[in-house]
C-alpha cells in the first residue's frame, strides 16, 4: 500500500493569541509540526506533503533541513477542505491518503497505520469521546450506528452539540475517493469555509462504506487551538514519555514532574528524581541516579553514574560511576572517566577528567587534560584565558593540587607533583616536585 500523508499547517491559529504561526508553537522543546513530521517520517512507502499558507516562509524555514517534505502552498485559508484540495495533484492515484493536522501533534504511528489500512474499505475517520466537546466537530450517527456526517461546532444544533463523540480531524481515503469527494464540498456554512469534514456526508450520500476508529487514549488526538490546550498537551506529552520509560523499568520519584524535551534513552534501573529536565539527545545508563532539579542536555550519563541535586550537564559525557554535584556545571565538551568526581559549585568546560580524579568543592576547570587519580583542592582555579586565547593545562596522573591554587595556563604539572595551598602556579612543575608560588608568612608583633 502506497501512502500519501497530507499535513495541514496553513492556518493562522488566531485562538492562540500568539504572533508565532500556530504549528511553530513550542511543545516539549520543539515545534508542534515537528512532532507530526517525526511520526509521519517513520511510515513506510510514504510521501509527505505539508500544506502551508500563513507565514509559509517561516514554517518552511524551520524545517529546511528536512528534504523529504513536499511543500504545498495554500495562498488563502479557505478551510481544511480547500487546503486538502491544493494537495490533490501531488498525490499518487493508487495511494491511500491520510490527512494529519499540524495542530494535533501526538498522533501515533500505529494509529495512522490502522486508519490508512481501514481506508481501503472506505473513507475512514478517527474519533474519540470528549467530556467537554466544545470546539470539535461532532460525529452524527444514524441507523445501525453508521456515521452519516460531521457537524462543526459553529453549525451544530443544540441537540447535535450534546454529542460527545468528536472528530479528531484525522482521516484517511483512497486517493480517488478523496479527489471526487473534495470536488463536491461547498462553503455554505457559518464559517463560509470549505470543510474537509463535509466529505463524510458526501460519502454517505454516495453510499460508501464509511469506517470509523474510536480511540480510547485521547491524548493522541488532543488538538491545540489555545494556549491552555497547549499546556494540556505539554503535560500529556511528558507523562506519556515517562510512562513508556516506567514500563520498561526506569524508576521515577514522580512521573508527573519530569520533562523530556528531545530524544531520551534511559536504561532500566536508572532513577530519576523530581523536576529533572532532559533536552536534546540524552542517554542515561542503568543504575544511574539523576538528582532533583538536574538538567541534562545532549549528554550521556554512564551506568551507576550520579548527578546530585541541581546539576547541569551540557554536551558532555560522564562515564560509568562518575559523579557530579550538587550544584555543579559540567559544561561543553567535557568527558569524565570512570569514577571521576566533581562536587559542590564546581564548573568544568572543554576538559577531560581521568578516572577517579576528584575536584569536590568550589573549583573552575577549563581547557584541562587531567590524568588519573588527581586530587584538586577546594577553590582551585584553572586560569585558562589570557584575555585573547584559551590555553591548556595538562595535569598528569596522581597529582595533588593544594586548595586555592591558581593554575595559569599554558601549564604542565608532571606525574605525582604537588602544589602548595594558595599558590599561583605559572611555570611547569616536574614529576614528583612540589610547586609553591606564594608570599612567605611573617609573624609580626602586634602594636600595643
Ligand atoms: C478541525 C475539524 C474538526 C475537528 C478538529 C480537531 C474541520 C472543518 N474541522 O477543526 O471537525 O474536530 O479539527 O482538532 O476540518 N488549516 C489549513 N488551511 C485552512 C484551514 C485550516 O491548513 O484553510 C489547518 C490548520 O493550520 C490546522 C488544521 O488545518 O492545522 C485544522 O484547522 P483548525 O482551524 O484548527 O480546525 P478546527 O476548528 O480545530
Ligand atoms: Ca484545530
Amino acid at each position: 500500500m502506497n501512502l500519501d500523508i497530507v499535513i495541514l499547517a496553513a492556518g493562522k491559529g488566531t485562538r492562540m493569541g500568539s504572533p508565532l504561526p500556530k504549528v511553530l508553537s513550542n511543545l516539549a522543546g520543539r515545534p508542534l509540526l515537528a512532532h507530526v513530521l517525526d511520526t509521519a517520517s517513520n511510515l513506510k512507502r510514504c510521501k509527505l506533503h505539508v500544506v502551508v499558507g500563513h507565514e509559509a516562509r517561516k514554517v518552511k524555514q524551520a524545517f529546511s533541513s528536512n528534504k523529504k517534505i513536499n511543500w504545498i502552498k495554500q495562498s488563502e485559508q479557505l478551510g481544511t477542505g480547500h487546503a486538502v484540495k491544493q494537495a490533490l495533484k501531488h498525490i499518487r492515484h493508487n495511494s491511500n491518503v491520510v490527512i494529519l493536522y499540524g495542530d494535533v501533534p501526538l498522533i501515533s504511528e500505529n494509529t495512522v497505520q490502522r486508519l490508512a489500512k481501514l481506508a481501503s474499505k472506505g473513507p475512514a475517520l478517527l474519533t474519540f469521546n470528549k467530556e467537554n466537546p466544545t470546539g470539535y466537530g461532532r460525529i452524527v450517527r444514524g441507523s445501525r450506528n453508521k456515521v452519516q456526517a460531521i457537524v462543526e461546532e459553529k453549525d451544530a444544533s443544540p441537540i447535535e452539540k450534546e454529542i460527545s463523540e468528536v472528530n479528531s480531524g484525522i482521516m484517511a481515503f483512497k486517493a480517488q475517493d478523496l479527489t471526487r469527494l473534495i470536488g463536491k464540498i461547498k462553503n455554505n456554512n457559518k464559517a463560509k469555509e470549505f470543510y474537509l469534514t463535509d466529505t463524510i456526508q458526501e460519502a454517505y450520500h454516495e453510499k460508501l462504506n464509511i469506517q470509523s476508529l474510536k480511540l480510547t487514549d485521547i491524548d493522541e488526538v488532543l488538538g491545540c487551538n489555545t494556549l491552555e490546550e497547549l499546556q494540556t498537551l505539554e503535560r500529556a506529552y511528558h507523562l506519556s514519555v515517562a510512562k513508556k520509560h516506567l514500563n520498561r523499568g526506569v524508576l521515577f520519584a514522580n512521573i508527573e514532574r519530569v520533562a523530556f524535551r528531545g530524544d531520551v534513552s534511559i536504561e532500566r534501573g536508572a532513577f530519576i528524581d523530581e523536576n529533572v529536565i532532559f533536552e536534546g539527545e540524552v542517554f542515561i545508563g542503568s543504575g544511574a541516579k539523576i538528582g532533583p532539579g538536574c538538567i541534562v542536555h545532549n549528554s550521556s550519563i554512564g551506568k551507576n553514574a550520579e548527578l546530585l541535586a541541581y546539576t547541569l550537564v551540557e554536551e558532555s559525557v560522564l562515564e560509568n560511576n562518575a559523579k557530579a554535584g550538587p550544584f555543579a556545571h559540567v559544561g561543553v565538551q567535557t568527558k569524565m572517566d570512570d569514577g571521576a568526581e566533581i562536587g559542590n559549585f564546581v564548573e568544568v568546560k572543554r576538559s577531560h577528567i581521568g578516572a577517579n580524579s576528584k575536584a569536590k568543592h568550589l573549583t573552575y576547570i577549563g581547557d584541562a587534560k587531567i590524568g588519573k587519580g588527581v586530587n584538586i583542592g577546594a577553590g582551585t582555579i584553572f586560569c585558562n584565558y589570557d584575555g585573547k586565547n584559551k590555553n591548556q593545562t595538562i595535569i598528569e596522573d596522581g597529582t595533588f593540587i593544594g586548595s586555592n591554587s591558581s593554575l595559569v595556563a599554558p601549564l604542565r604539572l608532571g606525574e605525582g607533583s604537588f602544589t602548595g595551598a594558595g599558590s599561583v602556579i605559572t611555570k611547569n612543575i616536574p614529576k614528583g616536585k612540589l610547586g609553591v608560588g606564594r608570599g612567605k608568612q611573617v609573624n609580626l608583633n602586634k602594636k600595643k
